[in-house]
């Protein structure tokens, strides 16, 4: 996984429990390790980013190791801040009386089962568009693949609506500048139209970084077994399709090799028969395998047995 270590942003994602937040918390050590200034960023609202470090981390972005920074971001928290947020560029702008009306109708809107991800996806851009001074390489260990898939995605469908709502907007005030005597505000002065502007420009800054090759990899987790697999090849697609660069795939917890007794022979040819499957299906990403350890991994020695896999195979 050296190579992946000139990336400035890498997801780590799979199915539940396949090993995410080890190996991005793996991966993110090594990257520290190796002089790079890291920050790694837990989408994930178990937060088992605190439990392997064996520190809190919480809300804001604090330091772990030399180098190493953490932050766990929580979608109920960042919606409540982005409602904030929204509330309060309406409030500078309009009277009272529009404030109560748009304030009503974006509480309503907040409760929408898609105003979670708009929120997360606007502390990503934060985080990956504006921190890229501050960090050399932001690591993200995602919630469960199809949701993070879904963010990845949404620029896309985000700019063309913005799109869509500047046009309409430029068209009003081109009325309004058409109905004789001096425009009441200029369009370069419109705030509604600057504030769309600028939520575009961000969408579309996020949008280059994440399907640039050279700035974003997507590692995909999985473990040989049926349901990670099929979920691994989903993701695989998806990300084709979003024109996101796979930086591998880690096949995590391999049964070590020479125990005795049935049910290991019969794991271990289970096991078997998923290898070769993974190298048929997934001929063209570049494989990281990762052994099932004895214990647990938490604590920075556990993990650097991990680290040490990926980094070295
Ligand atoms: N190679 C390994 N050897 C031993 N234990 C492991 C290994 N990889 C992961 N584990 C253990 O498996 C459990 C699940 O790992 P982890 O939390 O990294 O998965 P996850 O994909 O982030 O899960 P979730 O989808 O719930 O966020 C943890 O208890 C972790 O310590
Ligand atoms: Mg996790």
């Amino acid at each position: 996984m050296i190579a992946l270590l000139d990336r400035q942003v890498v997801f780590f994602g799979g199915k539940g429990g396949v090993g995410k937040t080890t190996c991005s918390a793996a991966f993110a050590l090594a990257a520290s390790r190796g002089g790079k200034r890291v920050l790694l960023v837990s989408t994930d609202p178990a937060h088992s980013t605190s439990d392997i470090f064996e520190r809190h981390i919480g809300g804001a972005e604090r330091e772990l190791l030399p180098n190493l920074w953490a932050i766990e971001i929580d979608a109920d928290r960042e919606s409540a801040r982005y409602v904030k947020d929204v509330k309060r560029d309406i409030e500078r702008i309009f009277s009272p009386a529009v404030v109560r009306q748009a304030h009503r109708q974006i509480d309503m809107a907040a409760a929408s089962p898609g105003l979670a991800e708009v929120a997360l996806l606007d502390r990503m851009i934060d985080l990956i568009v504006e921190r890229e001074q501050v960090y050399d390489l932001v690591v993200f260990d995602t919630a469960p693949t199809g949701h993070t898939l879904q963010l990845l995605r949404m620029p896309e469908a985000m700019t063309t609506w913005i799109h869509a709502l500047v046009k309409h907007r430029r068209a009003l005030l081109e009325i309004d500048q058409g109905s004789g005597g001096e425009p009441a505000v200029p369009a370069s002065a419109d705030p509604i139209l600057a504030a769309l502007e600028r939520r575009h420009d961000r969408l579309a800054q996020l949008r280059v970084r994440v399907t640039d090759r050279g700035c974003t990899s997507f590692v995909l987790v999985t473990i040989p077994e049926r349901l990670a697999i099929e979920e691994t090849a989903r993701a695989a697609e998806l990300l084709g399709d979003t024109n996101v660069n796979i930086g591998g795939l880690v096949v995590n917890r391999i049964l070590p090799d020479g125990l005795e007794g049935e049910f290991y022979a019969s794991r271990k040819a289970q096991e078997r028969s998923y290898l070769e499957e993974i190298a048929r299906r997934f001929p063209r990403l570049r494989r990281f395998d990762v052994r099932q350890l004895a214990r647990d991994v938490y604590g920075i020695g556990s993990l650097t047995l991990v680290s040490d896999q990926l980094m070295n195979p």
